[in-house]
């Protein structure tokens, strides 16, 4: 039976409509230098497909498959390739836990933002690494929400941050999961890791829109609050008060938010 994890954020509109802003060119930068325009590409937990689409914009001559645990999802996911025109994408139901390809499959084996809602991040990497090609990749990049901070300062954004971590670990996730790569990738028997970091800033208005309204409405609309609260971590009072702690951050034209996404690609030996 292949594990099925909790999905903290789950996949309504407003947590999906934020990932699909999210870039290739942003988002896997680390792994650009080992992407040729034939390299033959996984990306695990796809999502929304916009980075999905910019790896094949990269992999022009190759191809680049998409999965994600998530139906619902892929047919978000299948709108961006069709919007893209591009013929080197294809998309298929799977979880990471159990991929199903042949050994020595991939070139790059990539997952983004998806390692920090697993149960078991180690297992996930080591069969990421299976389908990997001898002298192919498997990169990671995730957030680690411990470093989320902003100006100005919010006890309401402070209460989000602690009540997002009680949920995710309940899930029996890490969501600080971008500190931990390395540890995982060496557990995962992969020791020829290269580590990066990039920061997420949110600072101009629509930034601060993307991300302060995403939230106020992902406090309010998503799985994160029903599990708050089944969870016994809020009441549907106090998630208000946080997404009303969201909008004034994001209103105001001093607003700042920062963030450490981990990243890691190992060799593949
Ligand atoms: C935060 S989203 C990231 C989506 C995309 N990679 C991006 O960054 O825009 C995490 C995705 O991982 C998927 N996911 C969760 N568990 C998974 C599993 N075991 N196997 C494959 N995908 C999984 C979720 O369904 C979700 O779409």
């Amino acid at each position: 039976m292949v594990k099925r994890d909790v999905y903290t954020h789950g996949h309504q509109p407003a947590a999906v409509n934020q990932h699909a802003k999210r870039t290739a060119d942003v988002c896997a930068q680390f792994v650009r230098p080992f992407i040729s325009p034939q390299s033959e590409i996984l990306d695990v937990g796809c999502g929304p497909a916009s980075i999905t689409v910019g790896l094949a914009e990269w992999a022009v001559e190759g191809s680049v498959i998409g999965i994600d645990v998530g139906d619902e999802i892929l047919q978000t996911a299948q709108g961006a390739l069709d919007d893209s025109g591009l013929s080197n994408i294809s998309l298929e139901q799977a979880s990471v836990y159990e991929l199903p390809y042949r050994d020595n499959s991939f070139d790059v084996t990539y997952a983004h933002q998806v390692l920090q809602h697993l149960a078991d991040p180690v297992l996930a990497i080591q069969e990421m690494a299976r389908v990997t090609k001898v002298g192919g990749h498997v990169a990671v990049r995730d957030a680690d929400y411990y470093t989320m901070s902003c100006s100005p300062e919010s006890k309401m954004i402070d209460e989000w941050r602690r009540i997002y971590h009680l949920v995710a670990r309940h899930n029996g996730a890490e969501p600080d999961a971008g500190r931990h790569l390395l540890t995982w990738f060496h557990r995962a028997g992969l020791h020829q890791v290269e580590c990066s970091a990039t920061a997420g800033v949110y600072a101009t208005k629509e930034e601060r829109e993307n991300w302060g309204l995403s939230w106020a409405d992902r406090c309010l609309t998503t799985s994160f609050p029903s599990q708050a609260i089944d969870y016994g971590y809020a009441t549907w009072e106090e998630l208000e008060a946080i997404s009303d702690g969201w909008r004034e951050w994001a209103a105001n034209p001093d607003g700042y938010f920062q963030f450490i996404n981990g990243e890691a690609i190992a060799a593949v030996l």
